[in-house]
């Protein structure tokens, strides 16, 4: 580790700085030995191998703030970091261990939940299914719901937008913010925790800090949309012949009653077969297929007779050849178990080597065509590559992801992560599609923003960083590629 951190034209001794920084925090509030501070600079994939002189850990936003000030004072970087639950290394420090790491992880107090008003209000560090279960308690439901919810904290889901299962019904995080406070980047506390529905007072600013990832303030505190809970609720499991089978059922629901349909997700058989093989207490109901559905329908109407629009929908999908396997949930963890097969997708992939993940939504209608067409480039493009797409089709965004090739060395697979990533890309990019549709950009794809993102939007957005940090101390290298 350096003994300056050099930033700018100011040079500071890291023990001053810490020193300064541990009598705003006390002995609680910061970690410096690397067997403590380990878990805090390496990313959930484990593609990032950073170093930090200190995770600073504030027990409340006063204290978080003087951090930020001292910071921006001697130009030390700052890595806001929640669960660290993060796909694109949004959250790990550099590897020339020059920033320190401000983990929200202390400041995990629920302040409010209205079931009148139908908000929470709450801090940062709350995990999202602590906020989850709260929102139930008061006979309320958070409709925001992610594979990571256990770990990952409301801060980071908001900086970074996080979509998830329930898009296609409720919207991503930023559809549920109502107010935000937030700690600027040079240590003013930005107090807009606001529970209005209506509000019209000029810029939009706490949408301008959901999705930034930490790249221009530090996420405090939150107000979010709460909605009704649901008294009825089926799940069903399906095998499809094909993705445009699993298409054609999701239209089937949606034109029956979209209201109804809480979650559409799709899985291949090869990432099916991973959670099968590599997570413990998990079954299929039915024989393996190529391709599954998971349907989730919810209503908060009472005697709505969800069960029976599902059997109905099913029993006509599978006369019709749409669906070859269908199973429904009996009893709660029927319903648990289901969607294990689906949440531990990730992990289980994972488990089984060396993947690029590529994040990625086209229009719902055009997830079939993306699939097929990717299948057949990347087959060319590397003999042997394992395919396995998952994820949110009824909102269009599929985790088409990769696994090596039986065998092949792990760095050697990962070293074509770009050719990879440019090949799903130019097909992406003819659908209309994004190249990363809910795990944002942190410091795995800033070099696509300008091909992607170019022009004048890139250059708005440059612009509202120098605003706001013009220091650049702020979560640097995540987001924005270097000028
Ligand atoms: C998911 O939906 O399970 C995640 O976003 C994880 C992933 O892409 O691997
Ligand atoms: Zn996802």
């Amino acid at each position: 580790m350096p003994d300056t951190i050099t930033k700018q034209s100011t040079v500071f001794d890291i023990a001053t700085i810490l020193a300064s920084i541990s009598a705003v925090v006390g002995p609680r509030g910061m970690l410096t030995e690397p067997s403590d501070t380990a878990a805090y600079t390496e990313d959930w994939r484990r593609l990032y191998q950073g170093r930090t002189p200190a995770v600073i850990r504030p027990a409340n936003t006063a204290e978080l703030a003087a951090v930020v000030a001292l910071c921006a004072e001697a130009h030390v970087a700052l890595v806001p970091q929640g669960g660290n639950t993060s796909m694109v290394g949004g959250a790990t420090p550099s590897a020339d261990g020059s920033e320190l790491v401000l983990s929200l992880g202390r400041m995990n107090t629920i302040r409010a939940v209205d079931p009148i008003d139908m908000t929470i209000t709450l801090e940062a560090g709350v995990t999202l299914k602590a906020a989850q279960v709260a929102a139930a308690e008061a006979g309320c439901l958070l409709p925001l719901s992610i594979s990571s919810e256990g770990t990952a904290q409301i801060g980071g889901v908001l900086a970074t937008n996080a979509g998830g299962n329930n898009t296609l019904r409720y919207g991503n995080a930023r559809d549920l913010v109502l107010g935000l406070e937030v700690v600027l980047p040079d240590g003013q506390i930005w107090h807009g925790l606001r529970r209005l529905r209506k509000d019209n007072t000029g810029y939009c600013l706490r949408q301008l800090f959901v999705g930034s990832e930490g790249t221009l303030g530090v996420i405090t505190a939150a107000v979010l949309k709460l909605a009704p809970k649901p008294c009825e609720t089926e799940v069903a499991l399906c095998a499809v012949p094909s993705a445009q089978a699993a298409l054609e059922l999701y239209t089937r629901f949606q034109r029956h009653d979209p209201a109804a349909v809480q979650a559409f997700e799709y899985m291949s058989g090869a990432g099916m077969e991973f959670v099968l093989r590599h997570i413990p207490n998990t079954s299929l109901p039915f024989q393996p297929a190529a391709h599954y559905v998971l349907i989730e329908l919810a209503t908060p109407r009472a005697g709505a007779g969800l069960r029976d629009m599902m059997e109905e929908v099913l029993a006509a999908a599978m006369e019709a050849e749409v669906v070859s396997d269908a199973v429904m949930a009996e009893s709660e963890a029927q319903r648990a178990n289901l969607w294990r097969l689906r949440e531990e997708h990730a992990e289980a992939q994972k488990r089984e080597g060396a993947s690029v993940k590529n994040d990625v939504s086209v229009p719902v209608s055009k997830v079939p065509e993306m699939l097929a067409r990717a299948a057949e480039a990347s087959a060319r493009l590397m003999p042997g590559i394992r395919m396995v797409p998952f994820g949110h089709m009824g909102d269009g965004n599929i985790h088409l992801n990769f696994e090596q090739p039986p065998g092949m060395d792990a760095a050697a697979f990962l070293a074509q992560d770009h050719a990879i990533m440019d090949m799903v890309g130019e097909i992406v990019r003819d659908l209309d599609g994004s190249f990363s549709a809910e795990h944002g950009v942190g410091q795995l794809k800033p070099y696509m923003m300008p091909d992607w993102r170019g022009g004048a939007e890139l250059d708005m957005m440059r612009r509202i960083k120098t605003a706001l940090d013009p220091l650049g101390v702020m979560n640097p290298g995540k987001v924005l590629p270097k000028p």
